[in-house]
């Protein structure tokens, strides 16, 4: 049980958990939202690693996150909280626990895109420490959304020069 969204655990997702995530991904992502066989394709992918957040009263699944580690650098691929519980920490929670998978696994950085309207996502970013370092014109599909890069430093968390 966490301190930060209590009430709430962080577990590894299966491919029993997808018609609770295509919920959550129309919801949250709508026309950019991925398709049950993108989640199920992800679940497995080379690299990755999938966590939920499950409401442990309900049993229900409330969140999720995803992490792609290519040997070097870690991407998080996506986050998300369901919409009746943002708020709650539960994003923080997720994004903290794919850090600290990214520092097990000695990522010298981790990366990720972000559509630069996404307010709530920005200030989860910037407060866990990523710094923008680009921006993607259209990057997000069919909307035609730009994203901004953005990065968090892994080798600073222990004062090494790259
Ligand atoms: C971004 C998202 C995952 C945050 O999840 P959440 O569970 O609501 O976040 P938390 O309650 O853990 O809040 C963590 C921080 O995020 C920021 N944040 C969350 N909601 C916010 C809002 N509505 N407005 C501004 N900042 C917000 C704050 O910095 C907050 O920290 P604080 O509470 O100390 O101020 C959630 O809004 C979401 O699922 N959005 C839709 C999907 C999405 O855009 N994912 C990111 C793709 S790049």
């Amino acid at each position: 049980m966490s301190e930060a969204a209590p009430g709430v655990v962080v577990r590894a997702l299966t491919p029993q958990d997808v018609p609770a995530l295509v919920r959550m991904e129309d919801a949250l992502f709508g026309a950019g939202a991925w398709s049950a066989r993108t989640l199920e394709e992800e679940l497995v992918g080379p690299g990755r690693w999938y966590v939920g957040a499950q409401d442990a009263a309900a049993g229900t699944l409330v969140g999720y996150a995803g992490l792609w580690f290519d040997g070097f650098d870690a991407q998080v691929m996506t986050i998300g909280t369901d919409t009746a519980h943002q708020g709650r920490g539960i994003g923080r929670l997720l994004l903290s626990a794919l850090l600290d998978r990214a520092r097990t696994l000695g990522a010298g950085v981790v990366l990720l895109e972000v559509r630069v309207d996404n307010d709530p996502a920005l200030r989860l970013y910037e407060s866990a420490g990523f710094v923008r370092f680009g921006l993607r014109r259209g990057y997000y599909q069919p909307e035609n959304a730009d994203a901004w890069t953005m990065r968090l430093d892994l080798r600073g968390d222990e004062g090494e020069a790259r």
